[in-house]
């Protein structure tokens, strides 16, 4: 199968307002926030589909890497300084530039949902919305790569990156693995 078939065209639901305009301070997942707070804005026309999410906690957002450029096979994620398949990482700069984060789902008031625990950049297009159920999501015996390590050496006390710098923003310098 050549992978230009099957394309299918992906039209934004909203957008997604937090406090983070650059790298700067920014988290590089959800659960690094702080519980930081944001707003995701349901254009009016799908205003109807978010009947009956009160009652769920939590929300898992899609949403576009709309401010990364490009893509790379191999990128040095944030949690790491060597090059690893981007599949094996959460790094926006992909060939479909599609993030997940598991959000806190703090009010739903008309078409915007107060949520906390962003980790997405001002103004990201929002793609969907899906109720995070822990009953439908976890998995018993998990093993996390090349990332083990690293969350291993963190809880031994070593640093652990948590907020983001430019190397995945459209203001990023050229790197020799970009594509
Ligand atoms: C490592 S990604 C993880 C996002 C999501 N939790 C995931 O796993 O798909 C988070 C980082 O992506 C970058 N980012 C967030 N929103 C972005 C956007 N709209 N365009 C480009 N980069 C973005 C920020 O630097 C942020 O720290």
């Amino acid at each position: 199968m050549s992978s230009h078939e099957n394309e299918f065209v992906v039209r934004p639901i909203g957008v997604i307002h937090t406090p983070f305009e650059g790298a700067e301070g920014t988290p590089i997942q959800g659960a690094f926030s702080g519980d930081a707070e944001g707003t995701v804005e349901v254009a009016a026309e799908y205003a109807d589909g978010l009947s009956d999410l009160e009652g769920f906690s939590h929300v898992i957002l899609l949403f576009a890497f709309h401010r990364s450029r490009g893509y790379a096979l191999r990128v040095t994620p944030y949690l790491d300084d060597v090059l690893r398949g981007v599949f094996a990482t959460r790094a926006p700069r992909r060939p479909n530039p599609i993030g997940l984060t598991v959000v806190k789902l703090v009010a739903v008031e008309g078409h915007t949902l107060r949520v906390a625990g962003v980790d997405m950049l001002d103004g990201t297009p929002l793609l969907d919305i899906k109720p995070y159920v822990p009953a439908l999501d976890p998995r018993g015996e998990v093993t996390c790569g090349w990332l083990e390590t690293r969350l291993e050496a963190a809880r031994r006390g070593a640093p652990l990156r948590t907020v983001a710098d430019e190397r995945f923003h459209l203001d990023a310098e050229e790197t020799p693995e970009d594509t």
